[in-house]
């Protein structure tokens, strides 16, 4: 109760650094949009309501962020980030709690932890506001933090705005703050736009709350990566790299041996339970699931899998929507499609593919095949270069292979069509009626020798050619 505050997070800016029409907080990093992670950390260190500011592709960002009980505000024109806490007065002026903790919706990589930490040192001093600040080497863009002979927080000049002693500056404003209500509504009434920007900064209003004789403190962020933003498609690459290795520095602790964690990607929402591999160059996204024991890769792309104990995923493979259950196998070089259900041991090739197929316990497709639409039971072969022809120009229709049959190779399975328990095909046939249990089916032109033919014909070629 004591840290209660309501959030503003700003979002409503042109984002023109990025060169795209995309609202810049809806460009995924890893796998998430960038504002959602903002609003993660906010809902995390417990403020409520929460506001965003919105403007430049308003609609977009409402949308995507409908059903997450925020409030927005409409930032008509964007006029700098003081212009848009402004905008947002109407909604967290007059509401509990009066404190409010204020953040842009460009930086990804805070910490929830951090932001409580911001809050209980606001609560703990007398301020009219604290704000977060950090150091870097190179200071770039960001804004300066310009201290008194004493030591207390003056002003924050902004890098265009910054005289060549100020440049030098190395702590900056990581452009959150927390804020008390009442001084804060007056100095925002007083904020003027006369800088290189033209823009009415946020910024100014610590220069104007110590005017007004109202202390303001700051706390540094320790690993300056937390206040990170995203002004650039560069710096977009750079948070969704930070976030990617703080999800496998998680997950290494957590004991998933994630190989090389440079070259594996592993989305937000990704489960890698202890005791599963992943070898290196792999992309795992949506809600994959790998479980203990399993090994992934190199070189594969999952997305929306599950993968069960003790089941391997070899070189190569795009996988999407599917199951690969216990013990199964698949790959090198598979590609599964959506709606697909790999049985318990069972084992998919090189060069196979498979859509909303279900492939039986312990069943196999070694080499070289198109199942679609499928149903194999346990224990199946299926031989080298069969393929089901499951599309006849206008609808799909269903095969199905039932209980220990034999497919031999480069088999053709015109669906729709039923392969009984236990029966053969024979290689290389065309199959268009169902093929009865424990039958052999075949479907090919019978093979005829033509005796001594070859004898015969090289014979005529050594005869000398009749003179002309
Ligand atoms: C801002 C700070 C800077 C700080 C840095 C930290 C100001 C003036 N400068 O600079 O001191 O070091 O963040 O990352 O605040 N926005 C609006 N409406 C606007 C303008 C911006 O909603 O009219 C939003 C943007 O969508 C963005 C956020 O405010 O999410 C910050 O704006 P941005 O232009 O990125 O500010 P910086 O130049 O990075
Ligand atoms: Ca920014």
């Amino acid at each position: 109760v004591m840290l209660e505050a309501q959030a503003v997070v700003l979002a409503a800016g042109l984002g023109t650094r990025m060169r795209s029409r995309l609202p810049k907080v809806l460009h995924r990093a890893a796998g998430r949009p960038v504002l959602d992670y903002v609003l993660g950390a906010v809902e995390t260190a417990g403020c409520r309501p929460v506001t965003v500011v919105v403007g430049h592709g308003a609609e977009l960002v409402e949308a995507a962020f409908a059903s997450r009980g925020l409030d927005f505000a409409r930032q008509t024109s964007p006029r700098g980030t003081g212009d848009a806490l402004r905008a947002a007065r109407s909604v967290f002026g007059s509401r509990a709690p009066a404190r409010l903790l204020v953040l842009y919706g460009d930086q990804p990589l805070l910490r929830p932890s951090t932001l409580r930490a911001l809050l209980e040192a606001h609560h703990r001093s007398d301020a009219a506001a604290t704000l977060l600040t950090f150091e870097l080497q190179d200071p770039g863009a960001y804004g300066r933090v310009i201290r008194a002979a004493d030591g207390a927080v003056e002003r924050i000049v902004e890098a265009a705005d910054a005289n060549p002693a100020e440049r030098q500056v190395r702590e900056l404003n990581a452009g959150v703050y927390v804020f008390e209500r009442s001084p804060l509504l007056p100095a925002l009434d007083q904020l003027q736009a006369r800088n290189a920007q033209g823009e009415y900064y946020l910024t100014d209003v610590v220069a104007l709350l110590r005017a007004a004789g109202q202390p303001v403190g700051a706390m540094a962020v320790e690993d300056a990566d937390e206040a990170l933003g995203v002004n650039t498609l560069g710096e977009l690459a750079a948070v969704a790299r930070r976030l990617n290795a703080r999800r496998v520095e998680g997950l290494l602790e957590a004991g998933a041996l994630i190989e090389d964690p440079t070259s594996t990607h592993i989305g937000p929402d990704v489960v890698v339970e202890p005791e599963a591999v992943i070898r290196p160059f792999c992309v795992l996204e949506g809600r994959t699931v790998v479980r203990g024991g399993a090994t992934i890769g190199p070189y594969a792309h999952l997305v929306d899998v599950e993968v069960d104990a003790g089941a391997q995923i070899l070189d190569h493979c795009l996988l999407r929507e599917c199951v690969v259950n216990r013990s199964a196998s698949v790959g090198p070089f598979a590609h599964v499609r959506p709606e697909t259900v790999i049985g318990a041991g069972a084992r998919v090739g090189n060069f196979v593919e498979l859509k909303k197929t279900r492939l039986g316990e312990g069943s196999k497709a070694p080499h070289l095949s198109y199942l679609g639409d499928a149903t194999i039971g346990a224990g199946v072969n299926v031989g080298a270069g069969t393929i089901t022809c499951n599309y006849d120009g206008r609808l799909k229709h269903p095969t199905t292979i039932a209980a220990g049959a034999f497919i031999g190779s480069n088999s053709t399975l015109v669906a729709p069509i039923t392969i009984d328990a236990g029966a053969y095909v024979a290689a290389g046939s065309v199959i268009t009626q169902d093929v009865p249990r424990d039958a052999l089916a075949i479907g090919r032109a019978r093979q005829v020798a033509k005796l001594d033919w070859a004898r015969r014909r090289r014979e005529a070629q050594q005869e000398p050619k009749p003179r002309p």
